[in-house]
């Protein structure tokens, strides 16, 4: 990564946030420590808290958690705030004021990590307050998913982003795309010559896709009441790492051609009827149980959450991408929060070998099972059967595995200083494009309407638990089962 070498100022817009503590503020100083932030770099910071630029120092300071005080006196030259409410168009006349106080001239990157609800009106006052262009140099968006909340409103946003900057200005995040494991799908598939064959319908018995946190919802109680899994990471985060899983091979690496394969995958989702939802897709919402061995209470008994809401906080489901390659191969999703575990994977089941030679000595009694673990323990395992060692033959199936910790002596770059940098760099490999984001909502606008229907109610689940029986019903009904998440690596 070369140093970024033209003055930028980053407008955070939500910079105390959830996100903003969690990954931006990190990722930005990463890329400081790193050199690649250019010599000339200003961070305004906004949100509705009440805070002075030396409180927003302090903050960003408890954030990042620098070990290093030189690095950090001069990243802290580049921190500067503003307090305001999005809504009111004054907030970011003052952000521009502020701006003009600077003795520089550059580029501009708006990263706009508020609620989603709040996108239209924030882009809307950027334009009107004369800062979607940059007087000398160029001025980006980026975005945090969801972008929208149904088909409507992302047609909605798109055409207000639109209507500020051109399409090349516009950076939509889904960081799971910028994942370490999830750009290796790429090499993994592709610079491989043993896969890549296998990787068709007459091959593959089943594609399963587990997207699993035992983590609850503090601090964002309010977003996800609105949300629920299905708009939270189904349709964004599970269905892009699907596409990158099933993509046809690009013409080359250029950003154009991997966009468009992957979108080929999401253009090629087949529709949910409603009347078959009922069979294909389950929503579970969690009671009180125990996480890591301790209690902890249940959805509805959360801070600032309805009292009835009905918001699914974990859903399976079943589906296919109706492609020459994919045609009937069911792919098995299940997603959601207060689940048994933290982890995400994607394991791709291979058919049965036709010969019935071992059928009788098959205790397994499934085919091989190739599992991309996304996280944590980061790598790749194959189930193999093998012969176990005696005198009698009996199978017995075997990992072979890589994990990155045991492989390379260094940490994973975190997905949102490979964005940022990419962004402000220009290359928008690892952004979804607004038609494949339109084809995702498509694909679960059936499920959002399903759920607006009187009678829907989320089943119960404990938290700690892998979701109500209901999950184990919807693979079981095809004679299948959920594939543990793989061996500790
Ligand atoms: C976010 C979701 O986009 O991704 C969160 O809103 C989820 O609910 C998070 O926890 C998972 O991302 P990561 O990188 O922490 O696994």
């Amino acid at each position: 990564m070369k140093p970024i070498k033209h003055p930028l100022t980053l407008f955070l817009i939500g910079a105390t946030g959830d996100l903003a503590k969690k990954k931006i503020l990190k990722a930005l100083y990463t890329l400081h420590q790193e050199g690649l932030l250019p010599e000339i770099f200003n961070l305004v910071g906004n949100s509705r808290k009440v805070m002075t630029h030396h409180e927003f120092e302090q903050f960003v300071y408890s954030v990042v958690q620098p070990k290093d005080e030189s690095e950090w006196k001069k990243f802290a030259k580049s921190l500067y705030y503003l307090p305001g409410d999005v809504d009111h168009r004054q907030t970011f006349e003052q952000i521009r004021s502020l701006h003009e106080s600077f003795a520089t001239c550059g580029n501009h990157l708006w990263y706009v990590a508020t609620l989603p609800s709040l996108y239209i009106q924030t882009v809307r006052h950027i334009q009107a307050a004369r800062m979607g262009k940059a007087p000398c140099g160029w001025t980006k968006i980026m975005l945090e998913k969801p972008f929208g909340t149904d088909v409507a409103s992302a047609h909605e946003l798109d055409e207000a982003l639109t209507s500020v900057f051109k399409e090349d200005q516009i950076f939509r995040i889904d960081h799971f795309l910028a994942k370490e494991t999830v750009q290796n799908l790429l090499v993994f598939r592709f610079a491989n010559g043993i896969f890549e064959h296998l990787w068709h319908r007459n091959f593959i018995d089943n594609i399963q896709v587990t997207a699993s946190e035992n983590l609850g919802i503090d601090g964002r109680e309010i977003f996800y009441d609105q949300t629920g899994t299905i708009r939270d990471v189904i349709q964004n985060h599970v269905l892009q790492m699907l596409a990158v899983t099933l993509m046809d091979e690009p013409k080359s690496l250029q950003a154009q051609d991997v966009r468009q394969k992957r979108h080929e995958v999401l253009a090629n989702l087949r529709p949910f009827e409603l009347d078959q939802i009922d069979r294909d897709v389950k929503f579970g919402q969690y009671i009180a149980g125990k996480v890591n061995g301790n209690i902890v209470r249940g959805f509805l008994e959360e801070n600032h959450i309805e009292p009835h809401s009905q918001t699914e906080t974990a859903a399976a489901l079943r589906c296919f991408v109706d492609s020459d390659r994919w045609r009937n191969v069911p792919i098995y999703i299940r997603a959601g929060k207060r689940l048994e575990s933290t982890v995400t994977e994607i394991s791709i089941q291979f058919k049965e070998p036709p010969n019935a030679m071992f059928s009788e000595l098959d205790r397994v009694q499934r085919g091989n099972v190739l599992t991309l673990r996304i996280q944590p323990n980061e790598g790749v395992v194959v189930r193999l059967k093998v012969k176990k060692p005696g005198l009698h033959l009996q199978l017995n199936e075997v990992p072979m595995q890589f994990g990155y910790r045991n492989e390379f002596q260094m940490g994973l770059v975190e997905a949102y200083v490979k964005l940022i940098y990419d962004a402000v760099q220009g290359d928008p490999t690892l952004f979804p494009r607004s038609d494949g984001i339109e084809s995702s909502w498509h694909f679960v606008q059936p499920l959002l309407d399903y759920k607006m229907r009187a009678k829907f109610r989320p089943e119960a689940y404990k938290a700690g638990s892998w979701g109500p029986s209901s999950f184990t019903q919807l693979i079981k009904q095809d004679k299948r089962q959920w594939i543990q998440p793989s061996v500790e690596m």
